[in-house]
């Protein structure tokens, strides 16, 4: 009798189980770039606020574990140390202030207007904030899929690898890296971590795009450093910079590379202006609107697949891609 019990409660657990397998065997992220609202009162745009309700919505639905701010987080030049007044007023009262987003942690990487201030500040500032995480200028992060497989994400600071940009009016490219040592120190870092990862999914995210059909354009820099490697490792490549949501897809016999810019967090940038210096047909989504709230991406990986998802600020679907494995024989 009481065994029978016990075999009872079991099956209803394991039956609980397959019903919300959906949500339970991924993993679930939110990635947003170029959020760092303003340097005067209020700090922030309602852009910055639109970004931070809906996902503040897509949190409350579908639990994510992680959130990737990928730079520019303080505009105009950053802050200038771990006590700046900007951290409250552009991020906690902003992000951690909405309803669940209190406790999913943060994961930055710094942009070239972070480079213009002090970024050890914001390494520096993990320690006071219960979910900014920025351990260093470039770390790896693993996170193992319930479903089974393992995703790689390899943040990286696309400034120390190539330098900073100068005033944003002059639109140009990183002018070289200041400290060579360093940037090649990093290379070796994310080759090294390329070449060893058995991760079923490969990210790597920085602030400058590799791809862009926007203002700023393709960063040259990284066609030369790093597009190698992510060709080789079949790594997708997650950016911002440009003020607009892109994806690009570069795909032939064999090859299958897919970039995504998500730099919609703070303002909104219409240009195409590069839109001839990509590969021909590689530009798949572009989405930038002057009098809306912006946008980010939400995705969720699975074993099998993932589906990556541009949301716009107020909380339409805007585009989705499916992403597979990189063993996977639907790769390509
Ligand atoms: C940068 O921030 C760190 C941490 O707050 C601080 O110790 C350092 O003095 C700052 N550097 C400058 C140049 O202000
Ligand atoms: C994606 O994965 C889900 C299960 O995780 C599966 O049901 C679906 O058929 C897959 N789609 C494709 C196109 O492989």
């Amino acid at each position: 009798m009481k065994m029978a019990a016990h075999t009872g409660l079991v099956f209803v657990i394991a039956l609980s189980a397959i019903a919300s397998c959906q949500a339970v065997d991924s993993v679930r992220l939110m990635i947003l770039g170029d959020w760092g609202g303003l340097p005067t009162p209020p700090y922030r745009t309602a852009i910055e606020v639109g970004v931070a309700k809906q996902m503040s919505a897509v949190a409350k639905k579908y639990g994510p574990q992680a959130i990737l701010a990928l730079g520019d987080n303080f505009y105009f030049d950053g802050v200038k140390n771990s006590d700046d007044q900007r951290f409250e007023e552009t991020f906690e009262k902003v992000f951690a202030a909405q309803p669940g987003l209190d406790s999913i942690p943060w994961n930055l990487v710094a942009g070239n207007h972070d480079h213009n201030g002090n970024v050890s500040g914001q390494i520096e500032y993990t320690k006071r904030s219960k979910i900014w995480r920025f351990p260093n200028y470039y770390y790896s992060l693993t996170y193992n899929i319930p479903g089974g497989g393992v995703v790689q994400i390899l943040m990286i600071d696309t400034v120390l690898l190539c330098g900073n940009t100068g005033a944003d009016y002059l639109h140009d490219q990183p002018h070289g890296p200041q400290d060579l040592g360093a940037a090649d120190d990093q290379l070796a870092w994310i080759t090294q971590n390329m070449k060893s990862s058995s991760a079923d999914y490969l990210f790597v995210a920085g602030h400058f795009p590799v791809y862009s059909i926007a203002e700023h354009g393709p960063t040259q820099c990284l066609i030369d450093k790093l597009l190698p490697l992510l060709q080789q490792y079949k790594a997708v490549y997650l950016s911002g910079h440009d003020h607009n949501l892109q994806h690009l897809q570069v795909t032939k016999p064999g090859l299958n590379m897919n970039f995504f810019v998500i730099g919609a967090a703070n303002f909104a940038d219409l240009s195409n202006q590069h839109a001839k210096d990509v590969p021909s047909g590689s530009s798949k989504f572009f989405w930038a609107k002057e009098m809306d709230l912006g946008g980010f991406a939400y995705m969720e990986i699975m074993k099998q697949n993932a589906t990556f998802t541009f949301i716009d600020g107020v909380g339409k679907n805007l585009y989705q891609k499916m992403l597979f494995p990189r063993m996977s024989s639907s790769y390509n």
